[in-house]
């Protein structure tokens, strides 16, 4: 029987710096291991056909909600100097799509690895990049690349636009709860209610995006001591920032003081915001009980936990 080609990629948490990350400040991200996109692609001798929540049927009647994706796989097998003919593709995802949790550099991820590993071939960083950044861009307006760069690798990093990401170890003593509003996060609008911000206010966003630079650095520094209270408050004062960027919303800012409320050391958002979801550090796991059930008591659609103290794949 021919080979079935799987590619699988996790998503990710923005710890610090989303949004300054557009304008080349650096940003720390971890994979967020608990949701994951699984593509499975095997031979057939029929058309291309396509399997995933939008759309079942062959792939060139896709309807438009997934052109990014007919056109990965378009892009993907030219590289690969294959046939758009014979593939059987599905992908399942139980990742919360449009929340800020990097689903649709993960989908992307998933595909491209699923169709190197069906005509066996190996894929290389750079090939990967290249392949899913390009679909970034058409998704995104100006996409930093940290969704595509963190997920890829599969383990936290730091990131900067325009070089390499730099892996980070993370080992904390703490716990990280993550909470869904349940409503979409609006990338495009938010990179640009900030970009507006900054046009008409150059001084003033300059210098809120180099405080925001000095909260990622801090954060390097918390990380690296295991101070659990400092990356609380730092993780705060980045909201305060991203409040004045005008991308929070009422139902983020609600999860964010619930969860101070019910004992967590710092939340903020994660992701672009104006929807999707929140992140709160607590202590101990004791701790992200009763933050989880605040949350779940506040309308939360979705809570997931991560231990700090092994965030890798
Ligand atoms: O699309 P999201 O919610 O994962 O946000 C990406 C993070 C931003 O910094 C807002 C945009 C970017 O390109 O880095």
């Amino acid at each position: 029987m021919d080979r079935v080609g799987k590619g699988v990629a996790s998503g990710k948490i923005i710890l610090m710096g989303e949004h300054a990350v557009v304008y080349g400040k650096p940003a720390i991200a971890l994979p967020f291991t608990q949701a994951s996109i699984e593509t499975k692609v095997q031979k057939t001798n029929e058309k291309t056909l396509i399997e995933c929540i939008y759309f079942s049927g062959p792939l060139e009647e896709a309807p438009v909600v997934i052109s990014g994706i007919k056109n990965l796989i378009n892009n993907t097998l030219n590289f690969l100097n294959e046939e758009n003919f014979g593939l059987s593709i599905s992908i399942n995802s139980n990742l919360p799509a449009q929340r800020g949790l990097g689903s649709s550099a993960a989908v992307s991820v998933s595909i491209v690895r699923a169709l190197f590993d069906v005509f066996n071939r190996d894929i290389s960083d750079e090939s990967l990049m290249e392949l899913v950044g390009y679909a970034e861009r058409i998704h995104h307006i100006n996409p930093s690349g940290l969704d595509v760069n963190v997920i890829a690798a599969g383990q936290p990093v730091l990131f900067k636009r325009g070089t390499d990401p730099v892996p980070l170890k993370v080992a904390m003593d703490a716990v990280l709860v993550i909470a869904d509003t349940g409503s979409m996060g609006q990338t495009r609008e938010a990179v640009t209610n900030v970009s507006d911000l900054f046009q008409s206010n150059p001084d003033e966003i300059k210098s809120a995006l180099e405080k925001l630079e000095e909260l990622t650095l801090a954060t390097l520094v918390h990380l690296e001591n295991n101070d659990v209270e400092n990356l609380g408050a730092t993780m705060s004062m980045a909201q305060e920032i991203l409040t004045k960027f005008k991308v929070s919303n009422e139902v983020l800012d609600l999860f964010i003081i619930e969860s101070i409320k019910a004992g967590a050391l710092g939340a903020k958002i994660t992701g672009s915001g104006m929807g999707g979801c929140m992140i709160a550090l607590c202590s101990d796991k004791q701790s992200a009980d009763k933050v989880m059930s605040a949350l779940d008591k506040a309308g939360a659609k979705a809570v997931w936990t991560l231990d700090m103290k092994d965030v890798t794949l």
